[in-house]
């Protein structure tokens, strides 16, 4: 994989489009190295979705910059940037058609290997092919039902058909228990090791193991560091740990 999907937010501010009051995200300081894999937490309406959402520029922020590999995104070509970015949304998105053609979503060149791979990683392929039409299964309202799970996890497997330098799962695993979300991120090390991964998580047991983890309170950043030195120095760490 090539190397890449440094983010640097530098001072970064935000409010959204003629919201009153104070703003979202307040003054963000925070660089995510080239593989590494950062956690994000903190309470419901911190500003984690918002935070994200500034990367493939979504949004732009109010003031401040945001760099990725060093160049300021908004002099990156939108198009091209999107292309190395895949977010996982909270919901997921399938449309009526086949898995396979839900995969291919976003990456028409895929092949059909890739997509297995990618699908393998996100702990779907098993499930797909316990369908007696295994990848040609329908989904939607002529289609198979699938469980909330099953959706979290043909959604992150899209994703990855994508092969992005830049991955967000923005709460994307909260139907799935523990070991499932355990296994994913294990392949997740081991095949997308050079990827850029933003984790938001409600669980702390799905940012534990992150390479640093970023506590957000009330649009700030107010810690940032491994599971262990936040115990130690996060007081909002420790209630989320706690609660
Ligand atoms: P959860 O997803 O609930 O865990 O919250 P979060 O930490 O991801 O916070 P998020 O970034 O979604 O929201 C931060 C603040 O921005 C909240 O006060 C939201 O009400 C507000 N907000 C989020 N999206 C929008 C939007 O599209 N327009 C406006 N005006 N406000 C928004």
């Amino acid at each position: 994989h090539r190397p890449g999907g440094r983010i640097d937010f530098a001072n970064v501010s935000f409010a959204y489009e003629g919201a009153a009051g104070e703003p979202v995200l307040k003054q963000i300081n925070l660089t995510c190295l080239p593989g590494e894999t950062v956690g994000i937490i903190g309470s419901t309406g911190s500003g984690k979705s918002s935070l994200v959402s500034l990367v493939p520029r979504f949004y732009d922020a109010s003031s401040g910059e945001i760099r990725v590999d060093g160049v300021n995104i908004r002099q990156l070509d939108p198009a091209k940037l999107r292309d190395r970015i895949a977010i996982v949304p909270q919901n997921t998105i399938l449309f009526s058609g086949t898995i396979e053609e839900n995969l291919h979503w976003g990456n028409e060149h895929a092949t059909r290997e890739e997509i297995e791979q990618a699908a393998t990683m996100a702990q779907a392929h098993s499930f797909i092919v316990g369908f007696p039409e295994g990848y040609g299964t329908r989904l939607g309202q002529k289609g198979v039902n699938l469980s909330g799970g099953q959706k979290q996890r043909l959604s992150i497997a899209r994703a990855l058909v994508r092969k992005p330098d830049i991955l967000i799962l923005d709460d994307c695993t909260s139907a799935l228990d523990t070991a499932t979300e355990t296994e994913i991120k294990k392949s997740l090390k081991v095949f997308a090791s050079g990827v850029t991964c933003l984790i938001i998580a409600q669980r702390i047991t799905s940012v534990m193991d992150a390479d640093k983890i970023v506590v957000m309170d009330d649009g700030e950043i107010v810690g940032i560091g491994t599971h262990e030195m936040l115990l130690e120095s996060c007081k909002v760490y420790v209630e989320i740990c706690q609660s």
